[in-house]
C-alpha cells in the first residue's frame, strides 16, 4: 500500500478486553459486544449527535468510582451533545451553570419544583406565556404554592406593585422580558432591586429577547431560562429550555 494510505484499520475493543475469552463466545455475543475503539484522540469540529442511552464501563473498578469513573452514564443525566450547547448558552449567559431540557415548559417545571412547595408564595407578572401560566394556576397551586400576579399592563409602577405583594413566604419573583404575546417590557431593573431587598430569588423568562440581547444574569437575576423553540433554535426545528443560573448558592 502506498504510504499516503497507509491508514490502520480499525480494532475491536472488546476483543482487546475480553482476550481469549473472546474466541469462545457465541457469534450472537461476539456480534452484540462487538465495537470500534472509543474515539481518544480525536475532537470533531461540528459535536456528533450521541443517541446512546447508555454508556460502557471500562472496569469494574470504573463502576465503583464516583459518578462511575465517567462525565457520562445514562442520557437522563447527561450527554455530550446537550452538554456542548450547555457550555455554549452559559457563556453568552455569563452564568455558574446551564442546564439543557427537553423543552421551554420543562425547563420552567424544573425551576418551579425546585425551588417552590407547599406554603411558598409565587410572585408572577401577567399576562405571560399561557403555557406557563397553565402550569401555575392547574398544577402549582394544587400543590400548595400561594400565587399572585400583577398585570404588567395595568401597574403604572410594576416595581412597585411587584414589591406591594411581597409577603413572609414569597419564595420567588417570577417575569418575562420580552413577554408572550403581548410583548410588554416589565421594568427588569426595578423589580430585580426590588427582590434584592428583599432578599427573594428571581427567575426570568427571557425567551422573546433571546440570551444575544439580554443577559439577566448580569443584571442581577438569579435564573434564567429560554424556550430554545424560538430564538436560540431559530429554524422552527427545534423544542428545548434552558436553565442557567447565577450561582449555586441557593
Ligand atoms: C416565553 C415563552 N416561554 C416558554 C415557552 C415554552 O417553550 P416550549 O414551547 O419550548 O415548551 C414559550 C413557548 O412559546 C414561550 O414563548
Amino acid at each position: 500500500m502506498s504510504k499516503n494510505f497507509d491508514w490502520p484499520v480499525g480494532s475491536n475493543d472488546a476483543k482487546e478486553r475480553l482476550g481469549e475469552s473472546f474466541s469462545r463466545l457465541h457469534l450472537d455475543t461476539k456480534i452484540l459486544a462487538s465495537h470500534a475503539k472509543p474515539l481518544t484522540n480525536v475532537d470533531p469540529v461540528v459535536v456528533p449527535i450521541y443517541h446512546s442511552s447508555t454508556y460502557r464501563f471500562k472496569t469494574i473498578a470504573q463502576f465503583d468510582e464516583p459518578n462511575h469513573g465517567s462525565n457520562f452514564v445514562y442520557r437522563r443525566c447527561g450527554n455530550p451533545t446537550t452538554e456542548n450547547v450547555e457550555v455554549v448558552i452559559n457563556e453568552i449567559e455569563g452564568g455558574a451553570g446551564s442546564l439543557l431540557y427537553n423543552s421551554g415548559l420543562a425547563a420552567i417545571n424544573a425551576v418551579f419544583w425546585e425551588f417552590l412547595g407547599s406554603g411558598t408564595h409565587l410572585i408572577c407578572m401577567s399576562p405571560i406565556y399561557s403555557g406557563t401560566s397553565s402550569f401555575i394556576n392547574e398544577t402549582l397551586k394544587r400543590f400548595g404554592v400561594e400565587v399572585t400576579f400583577v398585570d404588567v399592563e395595568k401597574e403604572k409602577n410594576f416595581a412597585e406593585a411587584i414589591e406591594k405583594s411581597i409577603k413572609p413566604n414569597t419564595k420567588m419573583i417570577y417575569f418575562e422580558t420580552i413577554a408572550n404575546p403581548t410583548m410588554a417590557v416589565p421594568d427588569v431593573l426595578g423589580t430585580l432591586k426590588v427582590a434584592e431587598k428583599h432578599k427573594i430569588l428571581t427567575c426570568i423568562d427571557a425567551t422573546f429577547s433571546s440570551p444575544y440581547l439580554i443577559q439577566p444574569l448580569s443584571l442581577g437575576a438569579d435564573i434564567s431560562l429560554h424556550s430554545c423553540s424560538k430564538y436560540i433554535g431559530g429554524h422552527t426545528d427545534v423544542i428545548a429550555g434552558v436553565v442557567t443560573v447565577a450561582n449555586y448558592e441557593n
